[in-house]
């Protein structure tokens, strides 16, 4: 277990990222609504005020950006940093919460677990349904995450977590499986490492994620180094890749994620385009753009596999590997 020394003052600071945990809508059935229209004081406001039991817990809140997560982008990720960086220095701060739209929380969860060699924890916490939904299912979660990330400090427990649907799971390995239900995230294969049992207790079944290895000052760079997601499929004749290629500023792509068939396979016809991106000295990586199994490298491959991250975490972790950070689990 990830144990440093106990937080004796663990005061909880949420940053607000926006997403449909701070929605709302006229329809209480929640299949229309904007994301990302509370601000994140009212969105805490309304769980500590009901909560006996987060009573003990001082919590702050801090609003960092309000965007729909499908917005996320490298400013925003900037803006996160420099929140985290201030409020992580902060003696009595003894735990993050971070809320988030559900759709890219698996990118910004590996980005941080990748990047924060913290002694803290940072817990991050969506919702499946707006605020003004019947089925409202943000105040569970983020009543949830908030007892997790004071818990945890109190243990003396770091590294990034996410919250969602009574389960806890880690920030590297977490993704989003299901586009309806409230239930929507897994591990990608992974247990979760503790449950919230409808009663509130926390069954610790798993130690949590050591820390990631550092790098944090990468996000400060203007722009990341430009790497974009291609998928195999039938008829995959390698078109887009030689698209990106022919256009103007082709020299900005430094590399490409293939989401490829079963077990990493990909079409003839893209290989073909993949190979001529490389002589151009683009870098190819591998991915499954099946939910579960991942890729593992084998004899005779040409290009690294991925293991089990997702396309989009394996971008995060390319563009992170052209920054000088390499990532475990990339297999070559
Ligand atoms: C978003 O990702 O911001 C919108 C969708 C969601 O939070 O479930």
């Amino acid at each position: 277990m990830n144990v440093k020394s106990p937080m004796a003052v663990a005061k909880v600071v949420v940053l607000g990222t926006g997403g449909t945990i701070a929605g709302t809508g006229t329809d209480q059935k929640a299949l229309t609504y904007q994301a990302a229209q509370l601000g994140v004081d009212e969105v805490v406001e309304q769980v500590t005020s009901a909560a006996a039991d987060l009573a003990g817990i001082p919590v702050e809140s801090l609003q960092v950006a309000q965007i729909d997560s499908k917005d996320m982008d490298w400013s925003v990720w900037q803006d996160l940093a420099r929140a985290l960086q201030a409020e992580l220095a902060r003696e009595e701060v003894g735990a993050i919460v971070i809320t988030h739209g559900t759709d890219t929380l698996e990118e910004t969860a590996f980005l941080l677990d990748r990047l924060l060699d913290v002694s803290k924890p940072i817990v991050l916490t969506a919702a499946m349904r707006p605020a003004t939904s019947d089925e409202a299912d943000g105040p569970r979660n983020l009543h949830d995450a908030l007892r997790v990330a004071h818990a945890a400090a109190r243990q003396g427990q770091a590294g990034v977590v996410v919250v969602m649907a009574g389960k806890v799971w880690p920030g590297r390995s977490v993704r989003k499986v299901q586009s309806c239900q409230i239930d929507a995230f897994d591990g990608g294969g992974c247990a979760p490492l503790g449950l919230i049992t409808d009663s509130g207790a926390i069954t610790d079944t798993k130690d949590w994620p050591t820390p990631g290895g550092g790098g944090w000052a990468c996000l400060m760079a203007d722009q990341p180094p430009r790497v974009e997601i291609v998928t195999s499929h039938a008829g995959a004749d390698g078109w887009v890749v030689d698209a990106l290629l022919a256009q103007p500023l082709a020299g900005e792509l430094k590399g490409l994620v293939v989401a490829g068939t079963g077990h990493g396979t990909i079409h003839r016809g893209l290989v073909r385009a993949l190979l001529a991106a490389e002589e151009r000295g683009v870098r190819i990586w591998r991915s499954t753009r099946v939910a579960y199994g991942g890729v593992d490298f084998r004899e005779g491959d040409r290009w690294p596999a991925a293991g089990t991250l997702t396309p989009a975490q394996v971008r995060v972790a390319l563009m992170l590997d052209l920054m000088g950070i390499p990532s475990a689990g990339i297999r070559a």
